[in-house]
Order: structure tokens, then C-alpha cells, then sequence
């Protein structure tokens, strides 16, 4: 296994990504961890020092323990991960914004140029016409004195020790980041080091299930843990995985608030209770919902009303089980960066999130978050690893205040008989054309308003609906899904025949921004 030593990079788990892409097994550890002792014991076949935000000419700045040096095991410095490197290792830092002294301060796009001869880390880099290779800095100080037994392999005009190595001794050091996008051919170097490392490339999800199991076990001992499902993915992957760590100490509780699609509740009960046994306590709670949702019109304080009830109710039912001592939480690895870089940020609140982000501390629970190192592609591996069902994982997301959001103004039972209908006959004519997995995310939205219609010979006087459908990699821009017009009449057509109380529709063709993808 390899060790990430983690400096304090925002983009730490983007290298475990990338190692995982590769069929590498690596852990991540902050390096207040990684101790002489720690590193005896965990034994790694390769170490990589991640970036970080700290100056090595401070004193007190982060450091690796020196026996990391004389393991005899490759190393890879990335950045800060460089810079700790080459003064640990008798070379020379200077601190940022020194002009004129062959490095400043540099942040964002840089190209790369091959200095000498190549070495086997750069294997299918400088290949293309050009010789030079894209990437991604952001750094403050520089090396400005390589230490002994390093080489320069690749410059850029702010950093003329971009690539740098000891080859003798397979230690490597980079300025740049090859773990992000904007790094294009970045996979490749990490490719490159893990080889000489020796690493087959033999690791797979099944064995990231075992680890995870262990993990769990480790944390809880023979506590109990509840688990609070709505249905999607991320939470279900997550019960089932404790599940199958620690059987029956595990209780999930679904809140229903009434604002579910069509036969939902009875799909999540039954696929936890029967197929899988998990203990399950379903929380019908629709009459409240809706009964303090009632004559509620304001888009901010519908969300409010069923973010406070939940956790309300969450915490009733909670109470119940005797002896828990842990709250799963199916939080991803893009949660965690948001909340580390965006928390107390100064910006607005588009609207006010429907999440479980108190509960914790105000019910006294410790968290396991089995799934807080990974992204939603990596979930749903997990989850197909796991036996779910294809069709269950890849579905598009669902808000948490439900469609509460997909019907502006008032919320009544009628309104949400109708939308429900519609959203399942507008769901079932994007499968039957194929076109599920293209889209994003798609659902109906009930207006509030009526519309004349006439069909046969007599007047109709019934809702009109929405239909909304988009491509995104992670819902925060959208552009509206191009459906052929052949589509949109055929599907419009149906709604009208199959779902009494709807006699229009219309297509949604905004991207987000300017709107939102949810109508609240
Ligand atoms: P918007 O409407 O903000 O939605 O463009 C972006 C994505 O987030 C989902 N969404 C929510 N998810 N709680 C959630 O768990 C919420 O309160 C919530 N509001 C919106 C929305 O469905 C889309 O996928």
C-alpha cells in the first residue's frame, strides 16, 4: 500500500482519486500522524507528500518525519510536498513574491519544457508537437537550490525546478499539480511513479468494501448506529456497507414527509427490509408535513418548514433506539471540500439546503461517514460491489425537501396526486426512449396556475405542468436537456390522456445560471 502524508491541500483526495483510478491502494494521513513509529508499523511500499498551505522557511512548519528518507521507499513531492522535500533534504526554499530571482508566486496555468534527458517518471509526457505539457500551480515559494544528488527534468518560466529527481534513490519532486483537471496528462505521471514503485494495479472496489467493513468495525465495537435513509444513493449505499459491517446494531430510520414520487416509500421499504434485512423504522409522517405546510406559499419558508420538522422527527424516532451511539451520514468527498472552503464564505444563500448538518451535536452522536473519501461515480462502483440494483443506482438525484420544490405556491394533496402522475408517465417515456442515462436529472413541476383547455367537445379548466430535464456533472451549472420535438409532443400528448387535472405542458429550455434546476 502507498501513503498519502497529508500536508493540507484542498486537493489532497484528488491523488487518492487518482491512485484509486489506477487500481492502487493508498491511505491518507495528516502528518501530525505520521510519526517514526506510525511509519515502521504501516510499512508503505511508496510515499507521497501532498501539497499544502504553510511556508517551509516558518518555523514550525509542517515536516515528515526524517526515517521516511532512509526507508529506502519511493517518494513523490507534489508542491509544498517539493518544497519539504528538498529542504529535509539539503537543498534551498525561498519564500514567494521575490521578482527577478528565477521564481515568484504563481497561481493557475503554466506550461512545462523537458530540460534533459528523460526519465522514466516522464514516460508519455513531451510527446506532443509542441514539447511542452500543461499544468497547474499554485505555490507561494519556490526551491531555489536543488538538493544534493537531484536533477531538473522539466522548467516552466516561474519555476525552473518544476520536475525534479533523484533518480538513484526514485525520490521525485514536482512544483506543479498533476492530481487536478486543469493538469491534463497529471494521471500519467502518477502512472509512471506507481510502477517504479512497483505497484501492479491489481486493487479494486471489492477490496475498498473489506477495508471500509474493518474500518467501521474499528470505530463502533459493539455500539449501535442510526442510520437516516432517504432513498438515494449515497445513504443507501451507505446502510447497506455498515450493514454488512455490523449486522443488526444497525437501524435505519426513513423519514416519509408525504413529498416522495410515485410507490418511492414502498420501493425503499421493501428493498431494505426484504432484500436486504436491515432493521428499518419508516417514520410516516406525511399528515404532519403537510397538515404545517398548509396555505404555505413562500418558496424559503416551505424549505424551512420541512428542514425543521425533519430533524424534529428524526430525532423523535431516533430516541427510540436504545443505546446508539453513532449517526451514518452518506457525506462525499465533494461535501467535505465545500464545507472546508466555502464555510463562513460571504456568499449568498440561494436557498436554504435541506440537510442533517446540526443533528450530531444536538443529539450528543458520534458520525461514521463510510464514504467521506469518495466521489458519486466511486459510490455507485461501491454500490453495484455491493449488489444494488443498477437501476436504483443510477438514479438522478432527488432534493431532500422533495416535491415540496416542484410545485411553487401551495402544496395540496391534489396537487401532489397530480404531479406525481405526471412525473412517473414523463420518467417512463425518457426510459422507454433510451435517454435516462443521458439526462442529468429529470422531473415535472406542477404550476400553479390553470389553463383553458378543450378536449372532445367540452371545456377544460385544469393545471398546466413543466417538464425539466438537464445534462451536469455536479448541479451547479446546467444547460437544458435537447429533446427532439418529436419527444416533447409525444410525451405531452401522454401526459394529457393519463393524468386527469393537467390539460398543458410546457418545456423548461433554462440553463442554470441564470435559473436554478429545482423551481424553488
Ligand atoms: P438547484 O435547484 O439549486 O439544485 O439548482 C441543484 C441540485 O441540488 C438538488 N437540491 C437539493 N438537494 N436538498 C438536497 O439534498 C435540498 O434542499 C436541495 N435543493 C436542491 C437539486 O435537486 C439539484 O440536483
Amino acid at each position: 500500500r502507498l501513503l498519502i502524508i497529508d500536508f493540507g491541500s484542498q486537493v489532497t483526495q484528488l491523488i487518492a482519486r487518482r491512485l484509486r483510478e489506477l487500481n492502487v491502494y493508498c491511505e491518507i494521513h495528516p502528518y501530525q500522524n505520521v510519526t517514526d513509529a506510525f511509519l515502521a508499523e504501516f510499512a508503505p511500499k511508496a510515499v507521497i507528500f501532498s501539497g499544502g498551505p504553510d511556508s517551509v522557511v516558518r518555523d514550525g512548519s509542517p515536516r515528515p518525519p526524517t526515517s521516511v528518507f532512509d526507508s529506502g521507499v519511493p517518494i513523490l513531492g507534489i508542491c509544498y510536498g517539493q518544497q519539504v522535500m528538498m529542504q529535509e533534504l539539503g537543498g534551498k526554499v525561498e519564500g514567494g513574491k521575490i521578482s527577478g530571482g528565477g521564481g515568484t508566486a504563481e497561481f493557475g496555468r503554466a506550461y512545462v519544457t523537458p530540460t534533459s534527458e528523460k526519465i522514466g517518471l516522464l514516460d508519455g509526457w513531451f510527446a506532443g508537437d509542441d514539447d511542452r505539457e500543461q499544468v497547474w500551480m499554485s505555490h507561494g515559494d519556490h526551491v531555489s537550490q536543488l538538493a544534493p544528488g537531484f536533477e531538473v527534468y522539466g522548467t516552466s518560466p516561474n519555476a525552473p525546478y518544476a520536475i525534479t529527481a533523484d533518480t538513484a534513490r526514485n525520490f521525485y519532486a514536482v512544483q506543479f499539480h498533476p492530481e487536478v483537471h486543469h493538469t491534463p496528462n497529471g494521471a500519467k505521471l502518477y502512472e509512471n511513479f506507481v510502477r517504479t514503485a512497483g505497484f501492479d494495479g491489481d486493487w479494486t472496489m471489492g477490496a475498498y468494501r473489506e477495508e471500509a467493513i474493518r474500518k467501521i468495525r474499528e470505530q463502533v465495537g459493539d455500539k449501535r448506529v442510526i442510520c437516516g435513509l432517504s432513498g438515494g444513493v449515497d445513504s443507501s449505499v451507505a446502510a447497506v456497507l455498515i450493514h454488512e459491517a455490523i449486522g443488526d446494531q444497525l437501524t435505519c430510520v426513513f423519514v416519509d414527509h408525504g413529498l416522495l414520487r410515485q410507490n418511492e416509500a414502498d420501493e425503499v421499504v421493501s428493498m431494505f427490509r426484504d432484500n436486504y434485512n436491515i432493521p428499518l423504522i419508516h417514520a410516516d409522517e406525511s399528515e404532519l408535513f403537510l397538515g404545517e405546510l398548509e396555505g404555505q406559499s413562500d418558496p424559503e419558508t416551505k424549505r424551512k418548514i420541512i428542514g425543521k420538522l425533519f430533524i424534529d422527527v428524526f430525532q423523535k424516532h431516533a430516541n427510540d433506539i436504545e443505546g446508539a451511539e453513532f449517526l451514518a451520514q452518506g457525506t462525499l468527498y465533494p461535501d467535505v471540500i465545500e464545507s472546508v472552503s466555502f464555510s463562513g464564505g460571504p456568499s449568498v444563500t440561494i436557498k436554504s439546503h435541506h440537510n442533517v448538518g446540526g443533528l450530531p451535536e444536538k443529539m450528543g452522536l458520534k458520525l461514521v461517514e463510510p464514504l467521506r473519501e469518495l466521489f458519486k461515480d466511486e459510490v455507485r462502483a461501491l454500490g453495484r460491489e455491493l449488489g444494488l440494483p443498477n437501476s436504483f443506482i443510477g438514479r438522478h438525484p432527488f432534493p431532500g425537501p422533495g416535491l415540496a420544490i416542484r410545485c411553487p405556491g401551495e402544496i395540496t394533496r391534489e396537487k401532489l396526486k397530480i404531479l406525481r402522475k405526471a412525473d412517473a408517465v414523463y420518467i417512463d417515456q425518457i426510459r422507454k426512449h433510451g435517454l435516462y442515462d443521458d439526462i442529468w436529472q429529470a422531473f415535472v413541476a406542477i404550476l400553479p396556475v390553470r389553463t383553458v383547455g378543450v378536449m372532445g367537445d367540452g371545456r377544460t379548466y385544469d393545471y398546466a405542468c413543466a417538464l425539466r430535464a438537464v445534462t451536469s456533472v455536479d448541479g451547479m451549472t446546467a444547460d437544458y436537456y435537447p429533446f427532439s420535438h418529436e419527444f416533447l409532443g409525444e410525451t405531452a400528448t401522454r401526459i394529457i390522456n393519463e393524468v386527469p387535472g393537467i390539460n398543458r405542458v410546457t418545456y423548461d429550455v433554462t440553463s442554470k445560471p441564470p435559473g436554478t434546476i429545482e423551481w424553488e
